[in-house]
């Protein structure tokens, strides 16, 4: 059941402290320095990573990607349905990723065995145990979010991005002190978002808005674009989401009074120079709602400021989704929609 909640996602929201443990359980050993994905652990390391993925998990992937080339690792995301494995080189020494939660969806299926067929070496990161993903690749990594039922993506995203995480590590051989402390004080964090949040009234002021804008850079790029879907697919309202930079180069003509955008301003990700961005939209009288750890002064331009904790770069991000995520499903809540079960989509699908 949903346990007390008006609906799946609210609790599944809920959940993610949770998930986060289970996926981090028994992979990471503080005392002997290791990061061990066991199901990975005999896998050389590639000469490159080319995943495959669609919406949500589209967006772990990105950050994937960027995860694997802070560590040297040559890596690309690719939407699966526009995958060509005879455009892309691939060969016996690339690995390609299919992350999808439900294992189960055709565009990524159909990927994956392209990329077998060119010769690559496939890993499934996946919800679901037994799922077709997990049988037809090489290897698999459980994300361990449990079981979601809600349409919109909320805690198999968090887990696929700290599953992506150990298997950059993994792969790379890296142990890093900073994200392995941070990854284990996360769950902590993500309940005091959860516990503090002030979304509600954040949603109730932006209601009649007619469109949400969502811009971050670095880690918090794909975030910006997994806020903006979230909010389409269970608010029905127009949203989008960009690399903060690209603003300027078209959608700022968009922007008015009535169009509020979703800053995420968090360490390690050029903050100043995201601030410079917000100070654009400001300036055109754009309602400025900050995500922010309080790196650098954006409050000062924002109408409101949704915080969370001070964390490793690669990290807060995730902490500042829980924000986006809320704030979605508040305003869906509030405009009656079906959020369980959002109209024309499926939890998972199977056609191309
Ligand atoms: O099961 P998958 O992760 O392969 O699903 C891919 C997308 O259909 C999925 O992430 C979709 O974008 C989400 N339901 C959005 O919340």
């Amino acid at each position: 059941g949903k346990s007390g909640y008006d609906h799946y996602m609210l609790k599944e929201i809920h959940e993610q402290p949770t998930a986060v443990r289970q996926c981090l359980s028994e992979r990471v050993s503080g005392l002997e320095r290791t990061i061990d994905v066991d199901s990975i652990a005999d896998l050389e390391p590639p000469a490159r990573v080319q995943f495959v993925a669609c919406g949500t998990s589209y967006h772990a992937a990105l950050y994937g990607t960027r995860l694997l080339r802070e560590r040297g690792v040559t890596a690309q995301a690719f939407l699966a349905s526009e995958y060509d494995a005879d455009s892309v080189p691939v060969d016996e020494e690339t690995l390609v990723v299919g992350v999808t939660q439900s294992g189960e969806t055709a565009d990524t299926m159909t990927a994956l065995r392209d990329a077998t067929s060119a010769g690559a070496t496939t890993l499934a990161v996946t919800n679901v145990v037994g799922s077709s993903a997990a049988r037809m690749c090489d290897h698999v990594v459980y994300v361990r979010a449990g079981p979601e039922i809600g349409v919109a993506a909320t805690k198999t995203f968090v887990s696929q991005q700290i599953a992506l995480a150990l298997v950059a590590c993994e792969l790379t051989g890296t142990y890093d002190d900073d994200l392995v402390e941070a990854l284990r004080a996360l769950p902590d964090q993500l309940q005091a978002v959860l516990d503090e949040s002030a979304t509600r009234d954040v949603a109730e002021e932006y209601l009649e808005s007619d469109a949400y804008f969502f811009i971050g850079r670095g880690y918090n790029a794909p975030v910006a674009l997994e806020g903006a879907l979230k909010m389409k697919e269970i608010t029905y309202k127009h949203a989008e989401g960009f690399a903060a930079g690209e603003l300027k180069h078209g959608p700022l003509a968009l922007v008015t009074d009535r169009t509020p955008v979703f800053a995420i301003v968090t360490g390690g990700a050029n903050p100043r120079k995201t601030v410079g961005n917000v100070k654009e939209v400001e300036t055109r009288g754009a309602p400025v709602v900050a995500v922010t750890d309080g790196c650098v002064d954006v409050e000062r331009y924002a109408d409101h400021v949704l915080p969370v904790p001070e964390s490793h770069p690669a990290l807060t991000p995730i902490l500042a989704n829980v924000q986006l995520q809320l704030v979605s499903y508040w305003v869906a809540n509030r405009l009656g929609r079906s959020i369980d079960k959002p109209r024309n989509l499926a939890k998972s699908v199977t056609v191309e």
